[in-house]
């Protein structure tokens, strides 16, 4: 009897070790895609992108004036730029504040030649330089008005020595305030070089609004955007793009709240503010960073526009950051606030014989934005949110019942603020609750399924700001770069794979922030990093336009043995039926650092076909792309026999999209 038992216990070990074998590794993860059951429909918007200017992502990235502080509206006025006298000038600068005759542009400077000698030299610093590149036109621009005398301007791009890579001729300045404007090639790449404004002759003028933009803008448009960054942009592939942010739709107080009112029409006329982000972190001070934004509504308008995006203005809700000054406006005064949303819908969609909508073809776009949905507020918590949420709710629904509203839900994805915003809205019946999560990757392995079974009603979610942050303590490179790792990348396709999943829950989504310069940043990682004459895209841009542009239209069920499949050996999947294009698309990540065989069985008939495999990975977690070694990560694509079992083996660390023609 013993003997027996003894027998019997042996073989029950035997058998847990065998089946942990076969959970660890041995035999392959098995996953069902349910191919004849397209499920919940996906939204076109549900891939998008968030832009917010910070890390000098507009003024100094995206909007490619090349000159700082043009029209001396910093506090300090003379901030980046330097004066020098040669060959025997005499000459003196003095900036004037004429505050009663223009509220928006105040200040210009008057430049006096006392003898007709030499050179008087206004030096631009540039943002962190000037970058320029060799046979490339750039269009130099300034504002002047002759006072006495004869003065002469001309313009010259410096390398980093002093020598000039191109110039403009001398023009005289003459009568009433006029824009100048030359264009002029550069003969050598600088990327760190400058722009010298020459004064000659003698006599005294006024000048104002010195400009730099590269002829080769994005769509060729004088005074536009950095068109590799665009590019960029373009390449996504974005369902959507949230704009202009971020906290800085807040303000640090109400002040310096982002007011998109000031931000169209003619560019000297807007206003200059602080950027928010110039003072938020002691550690990353950025004491020239403002916002002069000739990156402005419009503009964000017509780069949706050009790369298929949905607008998704974010506006001020009459509160300012509660991290900062907490400042409100007090509910019997929100109305201008809430004129502002009201406005900014005819100025997106409104017929041109309304006021905004006049503006709007004034400005060249007679053909509506077609606008569908606002934030109203950022990060705002707590009860003074929902009062004013309520009252913006009440005019926004009542005038425009077909544009959704999105609402916060606080800086955190889960506690007792963000409970009780998400309780809140759903009974408010809010078009969208935006969720943020900044959080280390076991966070996003664990929330794969954080929708799984999710409250499924009218209010949809809105993931509006995500990003895997690694500790700090796993980064041994300074390159700031070196914290978008291919394994934060892997951590947060796995947690899109659980999106996608639940896409009748979750509609949009939005990696943040977008933009960073290497030599300016404040926050990161990043998805996308630039300097003055590359961009680079991370492996987490990667995944973004891997998820975008294989998104497809319905989601199939997937599931292993009956059960969803979120993390089980480190699998994370998801697949969509892609019936615009006749596609089914299989979605694996491999969160583990050792190959996965994976058995994928697909119901429904795809046998006989060739698939594309395309995949993202990295044999080293932390590995990274940097300026000067873009292409460490990147996705590769191979063709591969389909049939209805297939057996995939998954790199470790790894991303693989699975396109199968139907
Ligand atoms: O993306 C950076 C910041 O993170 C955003 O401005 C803010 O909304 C969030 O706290």
């Amino acid at each position: 009897m013993n003997q027996i038992n003894r027998l019997l216990k042996r073989a029950a070990l035997l058998a847990v070790a065998f089946g942990s074998l076969q959970v660890h590794g041995q035999s392959p993860v098995k996953i069902t895609v349910a191919a004849n059951q397209p499920g919940a429909r996906i939204s076109p918007h549900m891939w998008g992108i968030f832009f917010e200017d910070i890390n000098f992502a507009a003024d100094g990235g995206l909007y490619a004036e090349l000159v700082k502080n043009r029209s001396f509206e910093f506090p300090m006025p003379m901030m980046g730029w330097k004066q020098t006298r040669l060959d025997g000038a005499d000459a003196s600068l003095l900036v004037v504040n004429r505050s009663n005759a223009d509220g928006n542009n105040p200040r210009y400077a008057t430049v006096t030649l006392n003898n007709d000698k030499g050179r008087f030299v206004l030096t631009n610093e540039g943002f962190r330089g000037v970058g320029v590149e060799k046979d490339h036109a750039y269009n130099f621009s300034i504002m002047a008005h002759a006072v006495s005398g004869d003065v002469n301007i001309s313009a010259e791009v410096v390398d980093e020595k002093g020598s000039p890579v191109g110039h403009t001729e001398p023009v005289k300045v003459a009568g009433d305030w006029k824009t100048y404007q030359v264009k002029f090639a550069c003969s050598q790449t600088v990327d760190k070089g400058k722009l010298n404004v020459v004064f000659t002759g003698k006599g005294s003028i006024d000048i104002d609004m010195v400009s730099l933009f590269p002829e080769d803008t994005w769509k060729h448009r004088p005074g536009g955007l950095r068109a590799d960054l665009a590019q960029k942009l373009a390449d996504l592939h974005p369902g959507f793009m949230r704009f202009p942010g971020g906290c800085i739709v807040e303000g640090r107080e109400l002040l310096n709240r982002y007011q998109w009112k000031k931000t169209i029409g003619n560019v000297a006329e807007r206003q200059l503010i602080m950027n928010r982000w110039n003072v938020e972190f002691s550690y990353r001070n950025a004491p020239d960073y403002f916002q002069s934004f000739g990156l402005g509504f419009f503009e964000y308008f017509q780069l949706c526009e050009d790369i298929g995006a949905s607008p998704l203005p974010i506006l001020n809700c009459g509160m300012a950051c509660q991290f900062n000054s907490a400042e409100v406006a007090s509910v019997n005064q929100i109305d201008p606030y809430i004129q502002d949303a009201l406005d900014l819908i005819e100025f997106a969609n409104g017929a041109t014989t309304t006021k905004w909508g006049a503006l709007r073809a004034k400005l060249g776009h007679p053909q509506p934005f077609n606008l569908k949905m606002i934030g109203v507020g950022n990060e705002q918590w707590g009860e003074q949110y929902v009062e004013r949420y309520k009252l913006f709710a009440a005019a926004l629904k009542k005038a425009h019942p077909e544009v959704k509203l999105v609402t916060s839900s606080g800086p955190d994805p889960d506690g007792d603020r963000f409970n009780y915003l998400t309780q809140t809205m759903r009974t408010e019946k809010a078009g969208f609750i935006d969720e943020h999560y900044y959080r280390p990757p076991e966070w996003f392995l664990k929330n794969a399924s954080r929708y799984d079974n999710y409250e499924r009603g009218d209010t949809k979610i809105f993931a509006g700001e995500y990003a895997c942050h690694i500790p700090d303590a796993s980064q041994k490179d300074t390159r700031p770069e070196s914290h978008n790792t291919i394994w934060a990348a892997v951590c947060e396709a796995a947690l899109m794979t659980g999106l996608e999943r639940n896409a009748d829950v979750v509609q949009m989504a939005s990696y943040a922030p977008l933009f960073a310069r290497t030599d300016a940043w404040q926050w990161r990682p990043d998805l996308i990093w630039f300097d003055n004459l590359h961009s680079v895209a991370t492996p987490n841009y990667y995944v973004q336009q891997l998820f975008a542009t294989n998104r497809g239209t319905a989601v199939l069920p997937t599931h292993t043995d009956g059960k969803s499949l979120a993390g089980q050996d480190s699998i994370y999947s998801s697949a969509t039926l892609d019936a615009d294009n006749h596609r089914l698309i299989i979605k694996l990540v491999n969160a583990s650092a050792s190959v996965k065989t994976v058995s994928v069985n697909v119901l429904g008939n795809t046998t006989g076909k060739k698939a594309e495999w395309i995949q993202l990975s990295g044999t080293d977690k932390l590995a990274f792309n940097s300026i000067d070694h873009p292409d460490v990560i990147k996705p590769s694509s191979r063709t591969i026999a389909w049939t209805r079992d297939n057996n995939l083996k998954l790199d470790g660390v790894s991303v693989n999209v699975i396109v199968v023609p139907l």
